[in-house]
């Protein structure tokens, strides 16, 4: 047996040797593709816990170092100097831009920021209390009704034009959301502006006055974008991979991926962080709530605490509570009891054999919400803010998959525990 492969054995004797596959880091793999038709098995993996789906040179975390790399450049290198833009430059094509490269790719984004103008009819479809990320899911999926001269996927240019105006359109449809939530005009993307400072405008101006642009949001924003941009085969980005499997065109991929973040065990996390922080209300109340997460007999759980792959804190929930104080400090209506009784409730579950014992820790929705609060940002957007940053980590994801030649439709298999075979008993005789 060489040194590459891993020998399986039935109960019965039959053996199958299985190939070891190593990255260029992470654990080794096996691979089992031949396993059914060698040794007439599947394997079972709920959750996916142990299983690798792809194999990907987009991003590595290592869950027990709380190490998070894009490219190969770690997250905490990226967010102190990197934009978004030069960040989702990387993700897509897997180094950084030069200058020329950078202005080229700013000026592609930039025209294509705009939405069709029949789009707003769709959006005056939705009551006006409709949640941002249900007009999200149904507006992007829509977007293919229009673009018909880019849905061929087996054309690279048309991937990677659908991937650019995926980019592009997301926070202007984003904003769009919110001001059909709050009853006020679109305000159109302004081609002076940078992705960041265009999103704001577009979320807090008016017809009647100029937004004046707050430095310190800006910055938090391209970096909380930065942080969301990828994070490896997690659930919405899975979804975008296994829909793409099937050859269907990139905008419904992409309102699959926007669908499954938006549960409260993915991306939705950030929204029902503040909603229980507000829940909880006093640091006196603290001890309540985690005696609940603890309590198997009660559904609630932490919200933005524990992590399939973080064993270790996240790197992107310590580089959030850091900004935190910046932010705060800069906002008048600042939200420091929040942040302060966030600060309380983290350090005392960390104190807490349950949270040590299973190694749960703030993740990345666990501050980010309290900041988005901070930027005038509604809770009801805080998943829509996770969504426009996700896009570009979805689209390199779905670009990945169609460029490679082992690509084929995802199908799994299950353990089938229903009814043995049997037959059909005629109504009268039941
Ligand atoms: C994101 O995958 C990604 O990369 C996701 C993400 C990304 O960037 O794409 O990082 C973004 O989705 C972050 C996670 C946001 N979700 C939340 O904050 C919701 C609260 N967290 C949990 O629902 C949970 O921790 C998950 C969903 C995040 C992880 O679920 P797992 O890996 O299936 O873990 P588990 O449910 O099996 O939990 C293991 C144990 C269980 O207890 P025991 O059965 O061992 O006794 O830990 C307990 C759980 O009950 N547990 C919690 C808890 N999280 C796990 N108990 C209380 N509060 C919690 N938050």
């Amino acid at each position: 047996m060489s040194d590459n492969t891993m020998k399986l054995t039935s109960a019965e004797g039959h053996s199958v040797e299985l190939n070891l596959r190593k990255g260029t880091v992470g654990p080794e793999v096996v691979d089992i593709s031949s396993l059914y038709r060698e040794m007439g098995v599947f394997t079972y993996d709920p959750g996916f816990v142990s299983t690798a789906s792809c194999q990907s040179a987009i991003t590595y975390i290592d869950g027990g170092k709380g190490e998070l790399w894009y490219r190969g450049y770690p997250i905490e290198q990226l967010a102190e100097r990197a934009s978004y833009l030069e960040v989702a430059y990387l993700l897509l094509y897997g180094d950084l831009p030069h200058a020329p490269q950078l202005a080229e790719f700013q000026r592609i984004i930039r025209y294509h920021t705009m939405i069709n103008e029949t789009l707003k009819n769709f959006f005056n479809g939705f009551h006006y209390d409709a949640h941002p990320m249900a007009v999200m899911v149904g507006v992007v999926g829509s977007l293919s009704a229009f673009y018909h001269d880019s849905l061929d996927i087996h054309d690279p240019r048309h991937r990677e034009i659908s991937a650019h105006r995926m980019i592009a359109k997301m926070p202007t449809i984003a904003a769009a959301s919110y001001k059909h939530n709050v009853g006020e005009p679109f305000i159109y993307p302004r081609n002076d502006l940078d992705y960041c400072a265009n999103f704001l405008n577009m979320m807090f101006a008016t017809p009647c006055e100029e937004y004046t642009q707050d430095p310190v949001a800006v910055k938090a924003v391209n970096l909380l974008f930065i942080l969301h941009a990828d994070h490896e085969q997690n659930a919405s980005t899975s979804t975008v991979r296994l829909a793409g499997s099937s050859q269907a065109n990139p905008f419904a991929c992409i309102a699959s991926g926007i669908a499954s973040l938006w549960g409260p065990a993915h991306g939705g996390a950030n929204e029902a962080v503040l909603d229980m922080l507000q829940e909880i209300g006093d640091v006196s109340n603290i001890d309540k709530y985690i005696a609940r997460a603890k309590d198997k007999q009660d559904p609630f759980r932490l919200m933005g605490f524990g992590h399939r792959v973080y064993k270790n804190h996240d790197p992107r929930a310590t580089i959030i509570r850091k900004i935190c104080h910046e932010v705060l400090n800069n906002m008048a209506d600042n939200d420091s009891p929040l942040f302060e009784l966030a600060l309380r409730l983290e350090e005392m579950a960390l104190q807490d054999e349950y949270f040590i014992e299973r190694k749960l820790y703030p993740n990345v929705d666990f501050y980010s919400g309290i900041i988005y609060r901070a930027l005038g940002i509604p809770n009801s957007m805080f998943t829509v803010m996770f969504a426009i940053a996700r896009t570009v980590g979805w689209v390199a994801h779905w670009m990945e998959m169609m460029d490679d030649p082992q690509q084929r439709i995802g199908r799994p298999r299950q353990v089938y525990t229903g009814a043995d075979r049997r037959d059909y008993i005629p109504l009268e005789h039941r």
